[in-house]
């Protein structure tokens, strides 16, 4: 024996407006989590390396580049203006230094006490570096300025990120 079920109109009709209802929001959700999710599923566009002038411009006096950098972290983007004290030695090796001092972050220049001539200098605590960033033992710093990763193209310096300078300390 066969038992006929019956749905009744109002139970079709919940069922009809259940699946409208869910269709609609499926329509409304899908786009926003896209939306939400889309910056961190995105590649990084390109190089994260920046020009910072003709390789040609550089030479064993260490000359200060400033240049820009944009930084896309998700959805929070910011431009910032960072330093470099740049050199090419004889053999044409390129040395890019970040002019933060390692002791308690004070800007390193080149050259301008002239009790240490031919040294980056901090005026903040006294704190000395060699040209190739080696920290000056007995001064206030201990570990040697950072480096920027370089890479040169088509005639062009282009500074990347900043990495620890493995260079020990020497005496001064
Ligand atoms: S911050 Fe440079 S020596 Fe202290």
């Amino acid at each position: 024996m066969s038992e006929k079920r019956e749905i009744s109109r109002r139970t079709f009709l919940n069922y009809a407006l259940m699946g409208t209802g869910g269709f609609l929001a499926a329509g409304m959700i899908t786009p926003m989590i896209r939306f939400a999710v889309d910056p961190l599923l995105k590649a990084s566009s390109g190089s994260d390396k920046v020009a910072v002038g003709s390789i040609d411009e550089f030479g064993p006096e260490p000359k200060r580049v400033d240049f820009k950098v944009h930084t896309k972290d998700g959805w929070y983007e910011s431009d910032s203006t960072l330093a470099a004290w740049v050199t090419k030695n004889e053999n044409g090796e390129i040395t890019a230094l970040s002019p933060i001092c390692k002791h308690l972050g004070c800007t390193v220049d080149w050259n301008t006490n002239p009790s240490f001539p031919n040294e980056y200098f901090c005026p903040c605590h006294g704190g000395r570096y060699t040209i190739t960033g080696q920290h000056i033992i007995g001064t206030p710093p201990t570990k040697s300025l950072d480096l920027y990763e370089t890479e040169v193209k088509d005639g062009k310096l282009y500074l990347g990120k900043i990495k620890p300078n493995p260079l020990p300390g020497v005496t001064g």
